[in-house]
């Protein structure tokens, strides 16, 4: 049985933006059985831009699983778009995870912004300022969260849902001075944690669909100006033995 996720990011929703989705989403529901939104759903965090959200992604007939990005925090008006975006039918993740029932399978979604640091051999580490302590922490955090929620998953498949890049293939095309800032390896080794069928994510326009964790795990970069559709879908197969 093949469960078919469709998944984009960085749609940066403001008024200028609806109607852009809308019509392939209607069909959505004919393609796949859930909708991941990988963060960046609006451009400033503004609570009126998370209504724009929620008017082109919201009351579909799939269910839809979202992380907030970046641009997201910017407002410092999380819980606000949480509720805006909740009340269109869209479920925020942040450390946490919900599972779905479909024609293939349970699918476990597990969900973390994640944050920054680079990758193996490049990256930030937990000393010095009391500055890069935190954002190495803030980091960790994310990771450790993520780790948690794919382990602790009752479900067939799981997918793991971030903004930031949890491997540096997804990122080839971006600048190498800006690595650190698009992601950190610790987030594909939570990955690597629990038997995960698929990691999505977004945050790095100019980066590259397709790349993968150490573990061989399948990365997708889905943020809109790499994708360049209303969104991917990809099959994944249940796994028998319930992993
Ligand atoms: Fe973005
Ligand atoms: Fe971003």
């Amino acid at each position: 049985m093949t469960i078919r996720v469709a998944a984009v990011g960085d749609v940066h929703m403001d008024v200028d933006v609806l109607g852009r989705f809308r019509p392939a989403l209607d069909r959505l529901p004919e393609l796949a059985d859930v909708l991941l939104l990988a963060g960046d759903l609006t451009r400033h965090g503004t609570v009126a831009e998370a209504k724009c959200v929620g008017e082109e992604f919201g009351h579909l007939a799939v269910p839809v699983i979202a992380v907030l990005g970046n641009h997201d925090h910017h407002c410092d008006e999380v819980p606000d778009l949480v509720g805006v975006l909740a009340d269109a039918g869209i479920e925020v993740l942040e450390g946490t995870s919900t599972v779905v029932g479909t024609p293939g399978g349970r699918l476990g979604v597990a969900g973390v912004k994640g944050f920054g640091g680079g990758f193996a051999g490049r990256c930030a580490s937990e000393f010095g300022e009391p500055e890069t302590k935190a954002f190495v922490r803030t980091t960790c955090d994310a990771a450790d969260r993520l780790g948690a929620a794919l382990r602790e998953l009752d479900c067939d498949v799981r997918v793991a849902l971030t903004h930031y890049a949890p491997v540096a293939d997804t990122l080839a095309g971006e600048p190498l001075e800006i690595y650190p800032f698009l992601g950190s390896y610790l987030l594909g080794q939570a990955i690597d944690s629990a038997p995960t069928a698929l990691a999505v994510h977004g945050h790095a326009h100019a980066g590259t669909e397709r790349g993968l964790t150490p573990g061989g795990v399948r990365v997708r970069n889905v943020a809109h100006p790499v994708i360049k559709q209303a969104y991917s879908v990809y099959h994944l197969g249940a796994d028998p033995a319930g992993a």
